[in-house]
C-alpha cells in the first residue's frame, strides 16, 4: 500500500472517531398497550365533567402506542447509543406490564390522582423511565392515544 493510501485511511479513521465522539444519535423503541380510561375529575359533578371532557368523560378504551427515544454518543465498543433490547425491557417492566388491559383511572397505583389524558400519561411515563436509564440519555416520551393524537414530553421544546 502506498504511503498516501495509509494516510487517507488514517484520516478516515480519525474522522470517524471525531464524528462518533461528538455527534448525537437518536434511537427509539416503540411498545404498545391497550387500556381503558375516562377523563374525569373526581372533585367535579357528572355535569361539570361532561361539560369539560364531552364524550371522553365516559369509560372507553384506546390502543396506545408508546415511543421512547434516547439520544447520545455511539459507544465504540458496541456501536449502540443504548441497546434497544434494554430500553424495551425498561419500558415493559416499568410501564407496559402495569397498564396493559387495565383501567387507568382505577387500576394503576402510580397513576392515582391523575386525569389520564395523553399529556398526563406521557409525563408519568417519562418520570418512570428516566431514573432507569443512563444519566442524560432520555430524550422524549411520545404517547399516541389514537393515530391522530399524541402527546410528547421532551427535554427540548
Ligand atoms: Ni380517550
Amino acid at each position: 500500500m502506498a504511503y498516501h493510501d495509509l494516510s487517507d485511511a488514517d484520516t478516515a479513521v480519525a474522522r470517524r472517531e471525531a464524528a462518533s465522539s461528538s455527534t448525537t444519535v437518536l434511537v427509539s423503541r416503540r411498545e404498545s398497550f391497550n387500556a381503558a380510561h375516562q377523563l374525569r375529575d373526581p372533585d367535579l359533578s357528572d355535569d361539570e365533567n361532561q361539560r369539560l371532557f364531552g364524550k371522553c368523560a365516559h369509560l372507553h378504551g384506546h390502543n396506545y402506542v408508546l415511543e421512547v427515544a434516547v439520544a447520545g454518543e455511539i459507544d465504540p465498543a458496541t456501536g449502540y447509543v443504548l441497546d434497544l433490547k434494554r430500553l424495551s425491557d425498561v419500558i415493559c417492566r416499568l410501564i407496559i406490564q402495569d397498564v396493559d388491559h387495565r383501567n387507568l383511572n382505577t387500576d394503576v397505583a402510580w397513576l392515582e390522582g391523575l386525569i389520564p389524558t395523553a399529556e398526563n400519561l406521557a409525563m408519568a411515563f417519562w418520570e418512570r423511565v428516566r431514573p432507569e436509564l443512563p444519566e442524560g440519555l432520555l430524550r422524549s416520551v411520545r404517547l399516541w392515544e389514537t393515530d391522530k393524537n399524541w402527546a410528547e414530553v421532551s427535554d427540548r421544546v
